[in-house]
Parts: C-alpha cells; structure tokens; sequence
C-alpha cells in the first residue's frame, strides 16, 4: 500500500464513482471513518428523507422505487447544504455523486465557492455479472444501515446487524427488475462521466472486483499519491 499522507488528501472531496454494487459505500465508510471526514452517501441521505416522509423524500421515492435518477436541482441543494456544514470543512467523502454531467459541472462551481481544491475522482471498475451477484446478496441495517452480503460479508448472527443488533434487510431497489433499470441509468447518465473526469488527467481506476480488503487497499494507494499531483 503506497504511503497516506492525511494532509494532502483532507481538505480535499474524494468522489467514488461506479455502477451500482461496486462497493462505494462499503469502502467509503472504512475511508471516512480514517480521514475522520464525513461519508457523503446521496443515496443514504435520500433514503433518510423518504423514510421521515419529508417533501424531498416523497419526490424521491417512486424515482428511486423505479430505478431512475432524481432530478439534479434537488440533489444539488442536498449536497450543497451537507458540505456547507462545519463537520466537511476538512473533506469529504463522496458516494454516489456526482451522477450526471450536470451535477459534475455543477460540483465544480460549489468546490470553487466553497474553496476545495479539485476532486480525487476514484473509478470503481467491476463487471455486470459481479455486480448483480453482489446486489441480490446484500441486506443492511434497518438501524445503522451497515451494509452486509449473503455471500461475501455475512453477519455473524443470520439477520442481525453485528454492531447493534438491528434487523437486516433488502433494499427495496435491490429487486432484480429494478437493478436492471438502475444499471441501465448508470451507463445512460453516470458512465460518461468517467470518460469527462479522464479527459480532464483526474480519474484514478482501480479493480474493484477483488476482494475487499484488497479493494481497500486499492483506495488508499490511491488516496496517497492521486493522479496529476505530487
Ligand atoms: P445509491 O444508494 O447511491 O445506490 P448505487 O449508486 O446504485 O450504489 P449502491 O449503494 O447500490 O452500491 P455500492 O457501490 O455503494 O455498493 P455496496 O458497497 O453497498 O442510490 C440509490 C438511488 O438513489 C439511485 O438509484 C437514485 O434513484 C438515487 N440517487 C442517489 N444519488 C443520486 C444522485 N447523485 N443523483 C440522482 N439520483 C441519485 O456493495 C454492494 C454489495 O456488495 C454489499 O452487499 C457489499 O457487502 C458487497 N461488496 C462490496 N464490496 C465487495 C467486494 N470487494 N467483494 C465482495 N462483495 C463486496
């Protein structure tokens, strides 16, 4: 693992771009929680809003049920009011966003107001075949929403979260019709971004199909020495 020096990488948004299921949350909340800055989930943040009913959540809610994307004006509010807050004025780390060329753009303009330097844009690269098996194993906390899998991360109690005993469930999204759709919005509105963040020297790839630890390791190796800086 290459040498993590916490300065350069703290004052800094560090962004986890991928399809669904390729382990942004998972390793965005080991990262965070080392950096000691905020996991930014859009998702998360999303899902809390559906789930205290507020007028976000409740347009949120049958677009996220359909696997689509919610409108960028609305995350972009959402995002803008998170990072304005004192806990990310040392960094943060992104998960889920930017999605689209707008909100790209977009963070660009806010980073710049705020005065973040540029993003450490990190490109999680896995198959499909992968990504569904990972998606139809995973089940988190209705409580602390640690994120868990069958297959690859089971709790040590069937269907109790290890940290605080809370029940374990399958995201309503996570039904295979509705991965279907998300993949396919993925790579109709996200994917270009890989290519916008490459042509820019600022992308960093890494495989993240290997096992997690190794996906972890991938991350800070990356954190320590990102593309196009010293
Ligand atoms: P969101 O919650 O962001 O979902 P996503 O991007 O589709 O990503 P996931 O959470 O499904 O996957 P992940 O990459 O975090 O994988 P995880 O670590 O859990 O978005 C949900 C919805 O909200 C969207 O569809 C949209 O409607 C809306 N939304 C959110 N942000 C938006 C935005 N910016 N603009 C517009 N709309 C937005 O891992 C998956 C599973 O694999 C787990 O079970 C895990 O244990 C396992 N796993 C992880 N890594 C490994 C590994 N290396 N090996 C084996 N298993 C692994």
């Amino acid at each position: 693992m290459a040498p993590l020096d916490a300065k350069k990488v703290l004052a800094r948004a560090v962004i986890f771009l991928g399809p669904p299921g390729a382990g942004k949350g998972t390793q965005a909340k080991l990262v965070a929680e080392k950096l000691r800055v905020p996991h930014l989930s859009t998702g998360d943040m999303l899902r809390e809003n559906v789930g205290k009913g507020t007028e976000l959540g409740r347009v949120a809610k049958p677009v996220m049920e359909r696997g689509d994307l919610v409108p960028d004006d609305l995350i972009l509010r959402m995002v803008e009011d998170r990072i304005a807050r004192p806990d990310a004025a040392n960094g943060f780390v992104f998960d889920g966003f930017p999605r689209t060329l707008a909100q790209a753009e977009a963070l660009n303009r806010i980073l710049e107001r705020q005065d973040f330097g540029p993003p450490v844009v990190i490109f999680f690269r896995v198959a499909d075949d992968i990504l569904m098996r990972r998606l139809a194993g995973r089940r988190v906390c209705r409580v602390c929403s640690e994120i868990y899998n069958v297959y690859d991360r089971p709790p040590k109690v069937e269907g109790r979260c290890d940290l605080d005993g809370g029940e374990l469930i399958q995201r309503d999204d996570d039904r295979a019709e509705v991965v279907r759709e998300r993949l396919a919005a993925y790579n109709r509105q996200t994917k270009p971004l890989v290519e916008y963040y490459r042509s820019q020297g600022m992308l960093d790839e890494i495989d993240a199909a290997a096992g997690m630890a190794a996906v972890t390791d991938s991350v800070f190796g990356v954190l320590g020495q990102p593309k196009g800086r010293a």
